[in-house]
């Protein structure tokens, strides 16, 4: 990426009187700015509709959100920082790693290790580059209360890493219900430059929102309710350059015969969305089958991972 010169609002050159009312909206950083609303912030602040627009629009530019030649995408996708999962087969379905600025999601039955690949990641984002890391921290949402910080200490043993600094490098969040879950997400905006977080967990996505809008006739608003933290989710991958891996249990079905049986209910939530989709299949013992759906830049083949003590790691 393009070195970045402008790095907090007051490099934007704002005048201390609107940086002051900015702040006391909770606008602090460049990200913030570019993500506002020009009509909400003119009302706001008492500052004309004009002048807001050119602000958030300086801060766009600070960030490259402006037009871009189709070949700095390609180089700016290709460069993308990657997390190494643990698995050389995992990393290479995934085409290299856990990517940056993109929600990954985990889908899968019961049991199928996606808990036990979001441990890992929490782990090995706090690798150094060279290792497979990015030398950052992680958060984990847990909604369904899986989260072991026993695994974790097990996990960064076993890669010769400091377990209580690995573990002072997760910030945890055992979110009760669907509103707790956004409100927690959008706190992240703050907590995610302030802390150099890397990585973003969310270990359910769907769990409290189907629990609160069950059966058919909820669908559609379930439906809307997660796109809107969906968007909220991809804003952050984007504007922070944190990977996002979301999970999402998928029930088996044994009485669907013709194609396959996990994702005939519930399916994956990530429709419409960019981003990755991975089905993660129990196989024999602890391993575990990953496949790539519908993401026509990665080949359509499927990895082999293990579970063991250690971790996430290739098979025997
Ligand atoms: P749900 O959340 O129920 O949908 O399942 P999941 O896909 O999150 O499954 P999870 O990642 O929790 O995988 C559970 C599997 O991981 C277990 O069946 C065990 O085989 C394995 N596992 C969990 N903890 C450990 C551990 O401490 N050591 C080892 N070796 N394996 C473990
Ligand atoms: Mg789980």
């Amino acid at each position: 990426m393009a070195e970045r010169k402008i790095r907090s609002l007051e490099d934007l050159g704002i005048s201390s009187t609107i940086l002051k009312k900015l702040q006391e909206l909770g606008i602090t950083t460049v990200e913030a700015l570019a993500a506002a609303n020009a009509q909400e912030l003119s009302q706001n602040l008492a500052i004309p509709l004009p002048t807001i627009q050119k602000l958030i629009g300086q801060a766009r530019d600070a960030l490259g959100l402006g037009f871009r030649t189709a070949l700095e995408i390609k180089k700016e996708r290709l460069n993308l920082p990657k997390i190494t999962t643990g698995s050389r087969n995992l990393d290479t379905l995934l085409g290299g790693g856990v990517e940056v600025k993109t929600i990954t999601e985990l889908f899968g039955e019961f049991g199928s290790g996606k808990t036990q690949l979001c441990h890992q990641l929490t782990v090995n984002v706090q690798l150094p580059l060279e290792k497979g890391g990015l030398s950052k921290k992680a958060v984990y949402v847990d909604t369904e209360g899986t989260f072991r910080w026993e695994r974790v200490e097990s996990m960064a043993r076993a890669l010769g890493m400091d377990p209580d600094q690995v573990m002072e490098h997760i910030y945890y969040n055992r979110v009760v219900n669907s509103d707790h879950q956004m409100a927690v997400v959008e706190e992240l905006k703050d907590l995610i430059p302030r802390e150099n977080i890397g990585l973003v967990i969310v270990d359910s996505i769907t769990g409290h929102f189907r629990a609160e809008y069950p059966g058919r006739e909820n669908l559609a608003l379930r439906q809307q309710k997660l796109n809107r933290h969906l968007h909220q989710l991809m804003s952050l991958a984007e504007l922070y350059d944190v990977a996002v891996v979301v999970t999402n249990q998928v029930m088996a079905r044994p009485d669907v015969f013709y194609g396959d049986p996990t994702v005939a209910i519930g399916g994956h939530v990530l429709y419409h969305a960019p981003g990755i989709r991975v089905q993660l299949k129990k196989s024999r013992g602890n391993r575990r089958i990953a496949r790539i759906v519908d993401a026509p830049h990665l080949p359509e083949s499927e990895a082999v991972f293990a579970i063991t003590e250690a971790g996430i790691r290739d098979p025997e």
